[in-house]
């Protein structure tokens, strides 16, 4: 039996203005950045066009969590979302899941040409580095979340690796290769958001540790969403192609368990959030931050896309 997740107290205008202010924040760096006119439209395609920004939400507001402001968490939120974008578009290629469709508009090898796709990620994976690198003035601080961002993205590969290419040992059973893959295609990303939110924000070990735990259960949480969206939404809810799992044999939960376990898998990784936070209060955190984490992840649980 699943329960209604509760959104009481989460405002979608919230998540509406983090996406703003990253999306003007990434645009202004872009201009910025001598490029090739056709790589600055090209990236500008796939960046800027749509999407939930999720991960700069979570970032910005596990900064505040731990008692920083939004404006200290502005560099690693744009560098997150670009490596996010980077993972989509190639994610999307004729090599990987080979997409037409993303944030409701053809994908970006389909608009502009598969040599763009890969160029444009590669241009995003360099820059959401240096981004961090220029734009954080404490060195100590650039250094630990680059290294936080870095270990992500390379966690990111290794889940798309495993869900694209298999590699798994024989004797692994399907619900650990399952969770393997999702934890590092998807999570990973996810808890790095929190994690380097709540370093920007100056958190303590036990603030840290909470927002970790967080991250570890609303990313994968996020993925088993993903997945159940993937079988139960349309294309046009989704803005990318509805059913492509099934088509394409991946191993997801609605596969594996069922939509009814996959529901209650979701449940489930929702109240582990929930516990997060509250050990995160019992630690200090900033009380209205930690409802908006609380409501964010209780949206993204109930989410139509
Ligand atoms: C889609 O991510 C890929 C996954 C990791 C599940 P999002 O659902 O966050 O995609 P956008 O950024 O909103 O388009
Ligand atoms: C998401 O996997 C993982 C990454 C993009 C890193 P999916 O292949 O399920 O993502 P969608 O459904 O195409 O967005
Ligand atoms: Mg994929
Ligand atoms: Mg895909
Ligand atoms: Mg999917």
């Amino acid at each position: 039996m699943t329960t209604a997740a509760s959104t009481a107290g989460f405002n979608p205008a919230s998540l509406a203005e983090a996406a703003a202010s990253v999306e003007a924040y990434l645009n202004d760096f872009l201009d910025q950045r001598p490029l090739p006119r056709s790589l600055r439209e090209g990236t500008k395609y796939a960046l800027l066009g749509g999407g939930k920004r999720l991960r700069p939400a979570l970032v910005i507001r596990c900064c505040q969590a731990a008692g920083g402001r939004p404006d200290q968490a502005m560099p690693p939120a744009a560098a997150i979302e670009l490596n996010h974008t980077v993972s989509l578009v190639h994610d999307d290629l004729p090599a990987m899941d080979n997409d037409d469709l993303r944030r409701g508009r053809p994908t970006l090898h389909r608009h502009a040409g598969e040599a763009m796709a890969i160029l444009a990620g590669d241009l995003m994976n360099t820059i959401a580095f240096e981004l961090i690198a220029t734009r954080v003035t404490n060195p100590g601080l650039a250094s630990a979340l680059v290294r936080e961002l870095a270990a992500a993205t390379d966690d990111m590969i290794a889940g798309q690796v495993w869900d694209t290419l298999g590699g798994f040992d024989e004797t692994m059973p399907p619900l650990q290769r399952l969770q393997t893959i999702h934890r590092h295609k998807t999570a990973a990303l996810i808890r790095c958001a929190c994690r380097m939110g709540a370093l920007c924000g100056g958190a303590n070990t036990a603030q840290l540790t909470a927002l970790s735990a967080y991250g570890d259960a609303i990313g994968l949480m996020f993925q088993v969403v993903d997945d159940l969206l993937d079988v139960t939404q349309t294309t046009a809810q989704l803005g990318k192609t509805a059913g492509k799992d099934a088509n394409q044999g991946k191993l997801t939960y609605p596969a594996l368990v069922g939509l009814e376990a996959t529901r209650t898998e979701i449940d489930h990784l929702r109240n582990n959030s929930h516990e997060a936070l509250n050990a995160l209060e019992r630690a200090g955190g900033h009380r209205a931050s930690v409802a908006e984490l609380r409501g964010l992840c209780d949206y993204m649980a109930k989410r139509s896309n």
